[in-house]
Order: C-alpha cells, then structure tokens, then sequence
C-alpha cells in the first residue's frame, strides 16, 4: 500500500470558541494535484498550516507520509498567503533561494544547496536572472521566485496559498506549465478562487467552507463548478445536486 501525503481524519479546529473547521476528513495521494476553494473566511489557510504542522487541531489526526506533521517539514514546501517580506531589501534572486535551504545559524551553506538553488531557479525559469535585486523583478517574476523557494529542498508535498493572486493570464499559462512539469515529482496542493482556471488544470478539488463539501476527481464536479464555488450557501437555498456536492 502507498502512503498518503496527507491523511485527515475527524478533524476540527476552533479559534476564540468558534468552530473555523468542522469534522474534516481529507486526504491527499502521493501524486495528486489538488485544488481547494472555497469563499473568504472558509477556512483553507487554516487548514494548510494544520497540514504544516504550525497549528495544533482541537480533535482528529493529521498525518504526513504517515508521521505528525512536525516531524514532516523537510518534505513539505509552502507559499504562505501573504509573504512578510520586504521588497526593497537589498538581496539577489539566487540569495532569496538560497534562504529555503536554510540549516541553522552556525550551518554554512554546502555545494549541494548552491546546486540545488541554480535547479530551482531552472524548474521555474528564472536562472538566468539569478543575480537580478529582487527589487527589480516584476510581481509575476517575484512569484516564480518564490515557487522556487518553496521546492529548494524537493519537497514531496508542495502546498501554495493563492499563488496566482498577483499572476495575470499569460503568466498563468506559464504558471499551470510549471506546475505540470513539478506535478511527476511531488503532490501539489494549492488554494484558488479562479475556479474556472483550476478546474481546467487540476486533477482534484476540494470544496472547503467550515465543512468539506467536495473532494474529488474535477471531472465529476466539472458541471456547474461555478456553483460549487459558492457550495454552502448554494446548497442551502438551491439544492446543488447530490452528485456533484454531497458532504464529504
Ligand atoms: N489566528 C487566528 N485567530 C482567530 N481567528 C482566526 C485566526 N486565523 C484565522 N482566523 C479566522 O478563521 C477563519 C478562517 O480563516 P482562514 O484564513 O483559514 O480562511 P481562508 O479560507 O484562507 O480565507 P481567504 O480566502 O480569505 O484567504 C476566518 O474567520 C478567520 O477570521
Ligand atoms: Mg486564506
């Protein structure tokens, strides 16, 4: 039997008493390639840093290729939402890479993480820029070098939060281009609201507001996804259809 990347079972999660993720069960297979969406507020953020191991459920069991997702960081890559950076510091694109192989204070870095760096920087295009200021590159180019960031270590889980939220339509070609190439190395999970764009480029969707609403194959949910979208709030005052959003 393969191992899962991530296995979630019962799992809630409150904040200030109030329920943000209710009784999700949820998995991700060794080489899926997940979208999850849902409205603001849903809880998707919350439940990647579950994933991460940076929050702590109230119930349930969260496991990482089967171990506590604390002890399964190295294999995990993330773009967080909002990145505390700033943009103006004076550091270069193959540095800012550099960062994501991070060991320690007292670690210097090794022959290997320049490597691994310059291989990174050629898996989301960008090494022939690697002495650019990151001051200098566009918000699309920025994005691409964070992407890279995220996979320095060959992560087995890649998990994005939003990637595309600063990408326009070209630069989304190039983006899904990417992510095909990346997809035979790693599970890729990220957070959308272009539902029309995932649906077109995932292999599954994860419908997420407090509750799991869809988690499967797109194919299945490939009708009227727009609607999907608005899954809770739908599915109370219309009635989306039992196939296409049964409660997980
Ligand atoms: N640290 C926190 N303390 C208290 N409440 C929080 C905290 N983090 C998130 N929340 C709340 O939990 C809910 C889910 O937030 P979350 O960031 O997971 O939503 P999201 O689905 O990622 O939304 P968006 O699409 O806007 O990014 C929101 O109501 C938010 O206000
Ligand atoms: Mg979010």
């Amino acid at each position: 039997m393969t191992l899962k990347a991530v296995e979630i079972n019962h799992l809630s999660i409150k904040f200030n008493e109030q329920l943000i993720l209710n009784d999700i069960n949820f998995s991700i297979e060794e080489k899926d390639f997940m979208a999850i969406i849902g409205p603001n507020g849903g809880g998707k953020t919350t439940l990647l840093k579950v994933i991460l191991g940076l929050l702590t459920p109230d119930e349930g069991k969260v496991k990482v290729f089967g171990k506590d997702p604390k002890k399964a960081k190295d294999l995990m890559g993330y773009l967080p939402q909002r990145l505390d950076f700033d943009h103006d510091f004076p550091i270069n694109v193959f540095e800012t890479v550099l960062m994501g192989r991070y060991h320690g204070l007292l670690k210097k870095y090794s022959n290997q993480d320049h490597k691994a760096v310059i291989q990174a920087l050629k898996d989301v295009e960008m090494d022939e820029l690697k002495d650019r200021q990151i001051s200098k590159l566009s918000g699309g180019q920025m994005q691409r070098v964070f992407i890279a960031r995220a996979i320095v270590r060959d992560p087995k889980l890649l998990i994005m939060d939003e990637p595309m939220a600063s990408i326009d339509p070209e630069m989304q070609h190039s983006f899904y281009e990417l992510m095909s190439r990346l997809k035979n190395k790693m599970a890729i999970v990220l957070v959308s609201h272009d539902v029309g764009a995932v649906s077109t480029h995932v292999d599954k969707i994860a419908c997420l507001n407090q509750k799991l609403y869809y988690h499967g194959p797109v194919e299945d949910s490939a009708e009227g996804l727009e609607e999907v979208y608005h899954c809770p709030i739908e599915l109370i005052s219309h009635g989306i259809p039992h196939r296409v959003l049964k409660e997980h």
